[in-house]
């Protein structure tokens, strides 16, 4: 193409011809000029969201066979997943394997449903599959035994090994994970997806200020020029759950509430989203401190609870989990986000010894990375409290996403993983005298957001000098 071999100037007389304007510090970046006259931005054009899964699906009993049911459905969906990677085509069933003598190469797909160490420190997993149960032995001495460590309870993987007397010794273990040819996918728009961690409003610790600063920005009313340049381009706004305080989520809350009525907590959050303007796309999940029930997946934030968000066009109150995709145009498929208040996020920090080895709590993006490597988003049963749909299980994670947005722990975590964006937000809560005197690091009055045709994240920090001078001074004085 011409402009390929073009002079920066002659880029950007093209751009004059055609009515383009290039912004003042981007006039010698001519990668830059060249997207924009590929692809003529829109920047405040008309941001879509298309709603791929949100959980609708209204509450009943269940019983026990409900519970076999949707243990299958998970086997079955990322057995599916399994069985595309070349060393699990010939995948055997566990009854067939048991029926083998001597040794054999086989694999093999199975949902754990116990890991044990031995005192030779060989790891011994029991896998099961719809024909049977077999132990799968790791010796400490291979490669695998790295691998194991990430193995948790009720998940789903593949081995490759050899069979020995009613066992197999494994050669390989395999997650269903992203594949390594999945490419990070850019965008044709300038715009920008910003991430809300925990804001519960409610909460005594709530920092009003920085937050409302954060609605001004986005409605063009603070912030630097070249901040005020970003919050123009800004399409959407991801709020991760914990949206209010809540009421009774735990023992002694109250006294942690400047306001007691949890519809009125609704009214005062969506007064804040209210001054949003009106052509940002504004989506939002609940998490364990929002009304309705624990259990994942989480319904939306209750119509009768929250009317008035209900009320605002660009508003779209989704489920927990759920996939949206954003900015999708005749011509550029869009992104997807998978959204995830995080409950499970714990668990896998302090009880995988990868993740610990990692940083634990520190690492939060080590733990979703393991969700994406698991293709689960709480394998384990007590990791979280979750309903046993026998259709299907909606936290298994069935295509790849784009992006992979958790909350929750008040932390600021985020890593690429094999084109996958993955960050966890932050939150709106000052740090609490508790977390000081657990030695936590809560990062508060931080906003990660992220270009979409570059997929550059950056943080903004809204956090005040005077509130971390505070914290830091009673950090020191409890020592
Ligand atoms: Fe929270
Ligand atoms: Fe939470």
């Amino acid at each position: 193409m011409e402009r390929d071999h073009a002079s920066t100037d002659e880029l950007l007389s093209m751009c004059a011809a055609r009515g383009l304007t290039i912004p003042l510090r981007d006039i010698d970046d001519r990668d830059r000029i060249l997207s924009i006259l590929g692809t003529q931005p829109t920047l405040t054009g008309a941001h879509t969201v298309t709603v791929v899964k949100n959980y609708t699906k209204r509450p009943r009993k269940w019983s026990v066979g409900d519970f076999v049911r949707y243990f299958n459905a998970r086997y079955k969906a990322l057995g599916g997943i399994l069985r595309q990677r070349k060393e699990l085509q010939g995948a055997t069933a566990i009854a067939r394997v048991k029926e083998k003598r001597g040794r054999e190469s086989v694999s093999i797909i199975g949902m754990v449903v116990d890991k044990r160490e031995t005192k030779n420190k060989y790891v011994v997993l029991t896998l099961e599959d719809p024909t049977g149960r077999i132990e799968v032995w790791v010796s400490p001495n291979r490669e695998t035994s790295e691998t194991v460590k990430e193995v948790v309870n009720d998940e789903v993987i593949g081995v490759v090994g050899q069979t020995s007397d009613d066992r197999i010794f494994a050669n390989a273990i395999i997650f269903p994970d992203v594949p390594q040819t999945h490419e990070i996918k850019k965008g044709v728009t300038d715009a920008y997806v910003a991430f809300v961690g925990d804001v519960e409003v409610g909460s005594k610790l709530f920092m009003r200020e920085e937050f409302e600063k954060v609605v001004l920005w986005l409605s063009g009313q603070a912030g630097t020029q070249e901040q005020r340049d970003i919050a123009e381009r800004v399409g959407y706004v991801v709020f991760i759950g914990d949206l209010v305080h809540g009421i009774g989520v735990y023992p002694g809350q109250a006294e942690d509430s400047d306001i007691h009525d949890i519809k009125e907590q609704y009214r005062e959050f969506a007064r804040y989203v209210k001054m949003i303007p009106e052509r940002i796309q504004v989506i939002l999940i609940p998490g364990n401190h929002d009304a309705g029930r624990l259990q994942e997946p989480q319904l939306p934030i209750y119509e009768d609870f929250a009317a008035d968000l209900y009320a605002m066009p660009n508003v779209h109150p989704l489920s927990n989990p759920c996939y949206v995709t954003i900015a999708k145009t005749a011509t550029h498929p869009g992104f997807d986000l998978l959204l995830y208040h995080g409950y499970s996020l714990v668990y896998y920090a302090t009880n995988v010894q990868s993740v610990k080895d990692a940083g634990g709590m520190k690492a939060m993006h080590e733990v979703m990375k393991l969700y994406l490597r698991k293709r689960h988003l709480a394998p384990t049963h007590g990791s979280n409290t979750y309903v046993p749909d026998p259709e299907e299980d909606p936290l298994v994670i069935d295509s790849v996403p784009d992006f992979l947005v958790t909350g929750h722990v008040h932390d600021v975590a985020y890593v690429n993983y094999r084109g996958v964006t993955v960050i966890n937000c932050g939150c709106w809560n000052d740090v609490s005298d508790e977390q000081i005197r657990r030695g936590l690091e809560p990062q508060p009055g931080k906003l990660p957001i992220v270009n979409l045709r570059t997929r550059e994240l950056r943080i903004m920090n809204f956090y005040t000098e005077e509130r971390r001078k505070a914290v830091q001074a009673k950090r020191e004085a409890t020592g």
